[in-house]
């Protein structure tokens, strides 16, 4: 059988960026060679994309590449080089695995790229990755769909702007201290505070200002954090929950990335009857929010109550071997290799369902 010509695509104009890179690296690892050709391409902070040369071991070095693009327009899922000459069989690819974190590449915006070229893709689609993405907006659909979130407000940066001392004074009102304070389009806790005592709000508010117009207040929850995968495909499926514990406040940058005492206990340690609720919990979160492929689902398990909220949905989590979304499906009884392959037949299966919705219509005769 002939290889399939996959195109990893990482990096990204977002303060994800070095995170995308130990996904991918993780990724290219893992990826059977006798089945895939890889074809490596980096986008840059700059926003621009470069192709690797396949012989480098690591995508972080793959920065200094020939700039290619693709067309926003179906050419049988061919690279274009910008300048200079064509590019051969390197440029001709199958399928694409975008593990970009966060803005641009999460956010539905290249997923609008890649449905334009049609070229099959990993993971959810435009509608999917938007709603995933905007914590407002997914609060907002989990509610309504009688899924359990932890009461919040939304915030715009220029009413902060036009009256910050009234903003927080509604805030305080209708929510009671500890708060959260989070850019509604974020990742990696960047920009997220933790507001203990009133005064602390408004500078919380101001912080979270630097990464979006769009900002929420959240009541906080003294909880224990839970996260479950989900795969599909039709039915969803879900994985075990793992646990997340951290020596700090909360999981913030430095707990997921940088503290040697962050634990991620897989499978976590819940009752039977939990351990259903949550998995039922994920599944339903993600088809609300239109996920397709993967999605990691965050959960807050309030310790005074036992209570589950639903504390965001990640269309792309982080995607390294020791990351929890892999390894949940590990202890689920599905190893990384085949995850990938699983991810990508479902990408395949996508892609080829939809090709076969009409584009003409004639109407009457
Ligand atoms: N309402 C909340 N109550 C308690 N902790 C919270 C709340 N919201 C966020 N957190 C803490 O902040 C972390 C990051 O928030 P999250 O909304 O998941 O943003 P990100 O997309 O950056 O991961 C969570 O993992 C949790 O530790
Ligand atoms: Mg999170």
């Amino acid at each position: 059988m002939a290889k399939l010509r996959l195109g990893l695509l990482f990096g990204g104009r977002s303060v994800e960026h070095e995170v995308s890179l130990s996904s991918a690296t993780s990724i290219l690892r893992a990826l059977d060679p006798t089945r895939y050709d890889v074809t490596l391409i980096s986008v840059g902070h700059d926003g621009r994309w470069r192709l690797g040369a396949p012989s480098l071991p690591a995508p972080a070095e793959q920065a200094e590449g020939r700039e290619v693009r693709l067309p926003a327009a179906p050419n049988g899922g061919s690279l274009v080089p910008v300048g200079g000459t064509e590019l051969g069989a390197s440029g001709d690819l199958d399928l694409i695995f975008p593990i970009i974190h966060g803005r641009g590449g999460e956010d539905g915006s290249l997923q609008g790229l890649l449905e334009l070229a049609d070229v099959p893709y990993v993971g959810s689609g435009v509608l999917g990755s938007a709603l995933q993405m905007d914590k407002e907006t997914a609060k907002r659909l989990l509610h309504a769909a009688g899924l359990p979130v932890t009461p919040w407000l939304c915030v715009r940066s220029r009413e902060l702007t036009r009256d910050s001392e009234r903003v927080a004074q509604r805030a305080l009102d209708a929510l009671s201290l500890p708060l959260f304070v989070k850019p509604a389009n974020s990742g990696s806790s960047i920009g997220i505070t933790r507001v203990a005592a009133a005064d602390e709000l408004i500078p919380a508010l101001r912080e979270a200002a630097r990464y979006d117009d769009k900002l929420l207040i959240e009541r906080g929850v003294d909880a224990r954090e839970l996260e479950v995968a989900v795969l599909g495909g039709d039915p969803l499926e879900a994985s075990v929950p793992g646990e997340i514990r951290t020596g700090r406040d909360f999981y913030d940058y430095e707990a997921k990335y940088v503290d040697e005492d962050t634990e991620l206990i897989v499978p976590a340690e819940l009752t039977e009857e939990q351990i259903a609720e949550i998995r039922r919990l994920a599944v339903e979160a993600v088809a609300v929010l239109e996920g397709e492929g993967l999605g990691r689902v965050d959960f807050l398990m309030e310790r005074s109550t036992g209570k589950f909220y639903i504390n965001e949905v990640n269309s792309l989590p982080g995607f390294t071997e020791s990351s929890m979304y892999p390894r949940l499906w590990e202890a689920s009884g599905l190893s990384y290799p085949a995850l990938l392959e699983r991810l990508i037949e479902l990408a395949l299966e996508r892609h080829s369902v939809r090709s076969k919705l009409e584009t003409l219509f004639r109407s009457g005769t």
